[in-house]
């Protein structure tokens, strides 16, 4: 409201005359004084919302995270399956692998006085064997400035040292600012534990000693093998760190000497398995960006001038004559890993999860081997289950430990089966052969070493 200059005075005189009456007797409450004057316009706040949509937009975290359904590392349930356990948490579980990272864990093994033997340090605390593989598994900084520095902000991208070696080896994939570091640091091969020691596998002591006996059927004694076969005497799922770096294959002498394909040093994991933008509208199929499938999606190959003839799956020498020649060595590997006729690697044509023993890797061999071992097992290998799961009709091998839960019948049914002794040569020849398929690739990833692992071992056995 604006008052003139009469009105104001008239109202001060009368204000003043109340003030004089009202020591003598509360008087009846006068009349609302006028408005103040409007104060100055606030200093404009910073919009909150505009750094929001920095991210949360259509284009990129919104499209990011749907892509991200489509990666194993949401869908995928091993997180689910492993939470709680220390030794599988670090790569299966988001706050387990932070805190490895953070606490910069040990990739070696330590002595125990007390047992004498020793145990791998690379696990994580009770506290933390937790947590889906989600967004911030990778991204470490996310809402921590709401700045744009908050992403990619990756959680590590340093040298690896190999779990499988006890950390004797370390992998660093220098491409691309060491990003692959940061997959690898989970997709590494897990070691095999010597019988005697409890330490990581020599296998450069095995490589130079191929006619050396790893396993004697006949003299079943911890102090003298080095290794008893089971089901899943393995070295896990994450073959494509050791093999993409060319280190945790046992490298036996032969014709092929252990060289890299260039993909180890100019290649990133990103370049092929994150489509061009790196998680952008990229999308082929379900591969690309943050799906991290690579398989599906050719086009990376011409992408960054890397390959500058279109690759298809119909390529000859670019695809399908080098991935039919390592299918060949494996599938000849896997031939002359028998004994009187019987496989020792398992068949599982089985890719239909509710039949239980998914063969991740059906397909990339002709008789579609997993990597595990024609040993007999109850739950996991068992002729009585059906050919569903059991898919070798040679029959399985006898177990050297069999279960504390086994039923006297089946510890019978054990013992009328075929004894399995390993010689360094068979035991060696077996870890690549796991190494090379579990690869996935079929040399794309490192043609040279894959190819010169397996000829070598062929030549071996
Ligand atoms: C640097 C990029 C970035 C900025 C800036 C950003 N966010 Fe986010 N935000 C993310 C990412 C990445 C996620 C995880 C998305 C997912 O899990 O699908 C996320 C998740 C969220 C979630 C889901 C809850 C959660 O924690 O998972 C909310 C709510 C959210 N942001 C709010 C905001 C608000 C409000 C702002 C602005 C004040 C903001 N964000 C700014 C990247 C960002
Ligand atoms: C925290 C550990 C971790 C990191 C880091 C990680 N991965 Fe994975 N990845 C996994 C696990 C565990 C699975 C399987 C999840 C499951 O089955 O539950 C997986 C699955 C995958 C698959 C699907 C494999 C299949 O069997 O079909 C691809 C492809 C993949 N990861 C690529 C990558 C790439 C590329 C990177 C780096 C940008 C990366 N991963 C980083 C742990 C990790
Ligand atoms: C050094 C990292 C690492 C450790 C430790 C580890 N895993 Fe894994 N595991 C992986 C990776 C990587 C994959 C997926 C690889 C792929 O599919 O290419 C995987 C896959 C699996 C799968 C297959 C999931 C599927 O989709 O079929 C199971 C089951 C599994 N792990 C169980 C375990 C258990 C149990 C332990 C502990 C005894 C363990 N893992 C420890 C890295 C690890
Ligand atoms: C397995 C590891 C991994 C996970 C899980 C992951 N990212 Fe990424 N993300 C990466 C890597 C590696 C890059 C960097 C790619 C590059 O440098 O080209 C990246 C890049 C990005 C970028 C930058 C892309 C660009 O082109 O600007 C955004 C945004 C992003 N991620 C968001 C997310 C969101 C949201 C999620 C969860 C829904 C997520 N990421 C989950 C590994 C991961
Ligand atoms: C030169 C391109 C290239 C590079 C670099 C590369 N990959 Fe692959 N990767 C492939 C191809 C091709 C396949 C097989 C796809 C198929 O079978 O069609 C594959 C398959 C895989 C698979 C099986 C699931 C899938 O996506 O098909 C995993 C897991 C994997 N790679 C992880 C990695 C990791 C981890 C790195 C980095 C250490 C890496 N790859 C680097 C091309 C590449």
């Amino acid at each position: 409201m604006k008052l003139n200059n009469v009105t104001r005075l008239l109202l001060c005189a009368t204000l003043v005359i109340f003030a004089a009456t009202s020591c003598v007797k509360e008087g009846p409450m006068g009349l609302t004084g006028p408005a103040g004057k409007d104060g100055t316009n606030g200093k404009d706040g910073k919009d909150a919302n505009e750094t929001c949509k920095m991210c949360h937009n259509p284009t990129k975290v919104d499209l990011i995270a749907v892509q991200f359904q489509f990666s194993k590392h949401e869908y995928g349930e091993a997180a689910f399956e492993e939470a709680g356990n220390t030794g599988c948490t670090p790569c299966h579980a988001q706050e387990a692998f932070k805190d490895v990272v953070k606490r910069n864990v040990s990739s070696g093994f330590t002595l125990n006085p007390t047992t004498g033997r020793y145990t791998l340090d690379y696990a994580t605390t009770a506290d933390k064997a937790f947590g889906e593989l989600g967004c911030s598994t990778c991204h470490s900084s996310i809402h921590a400035t709401y700045g744009s520095s908050d992403l990619p902000s990756l959680t590590t991208v340093a040298p690896v040292p190999m779990v499988m070696l006890g950390g004797k080896k370390i992998i660093d994939l220098k491409a691309d600012g060491g990003k692959s570091n940061l997959c690898v640091k989970c997709h590494q091969p897990r070691p095999q534990t010597n019988l005697q020691t409890g330490n990581a596998q020599d296998w450069v002591a095995i490589a130079a000693n191929p006619t050396g006996i790893a396993y004697d059927a006949n003299a079943n004694s911890a102090t003298t093998n080095i290794i008893r076969p089971s089901y899943r005497m393995h070295i896990h799922y994450g073959a494509v760190g050791g093999i993409y770096a060319g280190m945790g294959g046992v490298e036996f002498a032969g014709s092929l000497p252990y060289t890299n394909s260039t993909h180890t040093t100019v290649a990133s994991c990103i370049d092929c398995h994150m489509g061009a933008d790196a998680g952008k509208s990229n999308l082929v199929g379900r591969a690309g960006g943050h799906t991290f499938f690579a398989k599906g999606n050719l086009t990376t190959c011409n992408a960054a001038g890397c390959h500058t003839t279109a690759v298809t799956s119909a390529s000859t020498t670019l695809w399908a004559t080098p991935r039919a020649e390592i299918k060949k060595l494996l599938n000849d590997l896997a031939a002359k890993l028998s004994v009187g006729g019987v496989d020792i690697m398992n068949r599982n044509a089985n890719t239909n999860e509710a039949l239980g023993g998914v063969n991740l890797w059906a397909g990339l061999t002709t008789n579609n081997y997993d990597g595990y071992l024609n040993v007999y097992d109850v739950t996991l290998n068992n002729p009585n289950l059906g050919s569903a799961i059991y898919g070798n009709t040679t029959g399985p091998f006898q177990n050297p430990s069999p279960g504390s839960t086994w039923t006297a019948e089946q510890k019978a049914f054990n013992l009328t089966l075929p004894k399995l002794s390993l010689t360094n040569a068979q035991y060696g020849a077996i870890i690549n052969f796991q190494l090379c398929l579990r690869d996935y690739s079929l040399g794309i990833h490192n043609y040279a070493y894959t190819k010169a692992l397996l000829t070598n071992s062929i030549a071996k056995l």
